[in-house]
């Protein structure tokens, strides 16, 4: 018989064990135990008040796993100039993102537009009756749905927002017996995730008790599936463009002149437009900004790139999310993104480092917020584009790679600065670099 692996063990009820307990089963489980117990100890923070805020944002945390926290100066955007908070681990992206807004602050800056703020969120049921029926009792329900959350709206509509709207969804075509109940929510300046949850459980009930209580409707039993908010937000939405002359494009490739460069980067774009394979890449780096941002501020960027990505499909068929424009010699690059972001709640007065981004960000609404993040979005894809169509993406890409290599090769100070030096002029790979090490090793 097989010997059964240490790692198939069932252990029941670790979430109720102490973190002391919890960290000790996991080093049982591994071969190294006394390292295992020791490194992740190592990444515990040494303020003990501090760590127990990290400990209690999630389950079983056994420690903390650490994402560089860098900085893009020089964002202008709208005539104003931020210094950006960005958390990620993909060695070029801030300095991919510093580049092109030093590039863009010496050429008008970004300009941002904030189309709307409105989200969703929706009663999913089960119903045989007459949706005809229902439809003329719809203002009815609606007013009882208010009325059920005016505790939990009031609030809201202190801060200027709340509940904007109701539909009746009959979508028995799709599906047997399927209605749909959907609520335009507007929750200011936080993500509203708990807000609209809460109203929507509310208004599920009242949906229930209102259908068994009305003979008019037929009696007919509703089943409530689900009621839940959409992380697809087409209508919280943001615009940001760059634009300028060829001629200030002039200088940034010795073989292209600034109009060639204006043409080549467009048609660029334009196959992202058309295939999905390139689309998914050019808009995995306009994500490499914005999930930046969003992290550094405490967001959830998990519900902004579902977002993003569905907003991508919204014509039927995967597409870039940024587009280029050529009129006369006038050269626009520009994104359209549904961004659902938040100022306050959540992690973000919570998490001491998001506080302190959006502080450092001048402690924007969630408006100011939707701006930031699209502009560094554009300004991550508008460096890819640049490198990709010009020197390719490699050279800058591996130069920025190189410290990771020279890391896995434990390389000393001295050596990195060698190295440094050595790969100046030349193409850096993990091969390249491993000869080096051996060779100024070997000397
Ligand atoms: C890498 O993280 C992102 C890029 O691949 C984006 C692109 O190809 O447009 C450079």
């Amino acid at each position: 018989m097989p010997r059964r692996r240490k790692r198939d063990l069932i252990i029941k009820g670790f979430s109720k064990l102490l973190k002391e307990d919890k960290l000790r089963i996991v080093a049982e489980l591994m071969d190294n135990q006394v390292e295992t117990i020791e490194l992740l100890k190592s990444f515990w923070h040494s303020d003990d008040s501090k760590q127990k805020i990290f400990d209690e944002f999630s389950e079983n945390t056994i420690s903390n796993f650490y994402i560089p926290y860098g900085v893009a100066p020089n964002v202008m955007i709208n005539g104003k100039t931020y210094l950006v908070p960005m958390v990620i681990e993909e060695s070029s992206v801030v300095a991919a993102a510093s580049s092109s807004a030093k590039f863009w602050s010496e050429h008008g800056g970004f300009h941002s537009q904030v189309v709307d703020v409105i989200k969703i969120g929706q009663v999913h049921f089960l119903w045989k009756g007459d949706g005809d029926k229902l439809r003329a009792k719809f203002p009815e329900l609606t007013k009882r749905f208010r009325d059920a959350v005016k505790d939990i709206t009031a609030n809201m509509e202190k801060r200027g927002g709340g509940i904007v709207g109701f539909e009746l969804l009959d979508l028995k075509d799709k599906l047997k017996d399927y209605y749909q109940i959907k609520v335009s929510f507007n929750t200011v300046d936080s993500m509203g995730a708990n807000f609209i949850n809460s109203c929507l459980e509310e208004f599920a009930e009242v949906l229930k008790k209102f259908l068994a209580a009305d003979p008019a409707l037929g009696n007919e039993e509703c089943t409530v599936i689900m009621s839940i908010l959409s992380n697809y937000t087409p209508e919280c939405l943001v615009k940001t463009w760059v634009e300028c002359d060829f001629d200030e494009l002039e200088n940034i490739d010795e073989n292209l002149t600034g109009e060639q460069f204006a043409f080549k980067f467009q048609q660029a774009v334009n196959i992202a437009e058309i295939d999905i394979y390139r689309a998914t890449t050019h808009n995995k780096g306009i994500f490499n900004g914005i999930d930046a941002v969003a992290i550094a501020t405490g967001n959830d960027f998990r519900a902004i790139e579902a977002a993003g990505h569905t907003y991508a499909a919204k014509e039927g068929q995967y597409k870039s999310l940024s587009h280029v424009e050529i009129s006369g010699n006038r050269f626009k690059f520009w994104i359209e993104i549904p961004l659902a972001v938040g100022t306050v709640g959540g992690l973000t007065s919570l998490h001491p480092l998001a506080k302190h981004s959006l502080e450092m960000l001048g402690k924007p609404d969630a408006k100011e917020l939707m701006m930031i993040a699209s502009t560094m979005g554009l300004a991550n894809n508008f460096a890819a584009i640049r490198s990709l169509v010009t020197k390719g993406i490699q050279k800058g890409h591996m130069k920025m790679h190189l410290f990771n290599i020279l890391n896995h090769f434990n390389a000393t100070p001295e050596e990195k600065q060698q190295a440094q030096k050595f790969f100046a002029d030349k193409k850096v790979s993990f091969v390249a670099v491993k000869d080096f090490l051996n060779k100024i090793r070997n000397r």
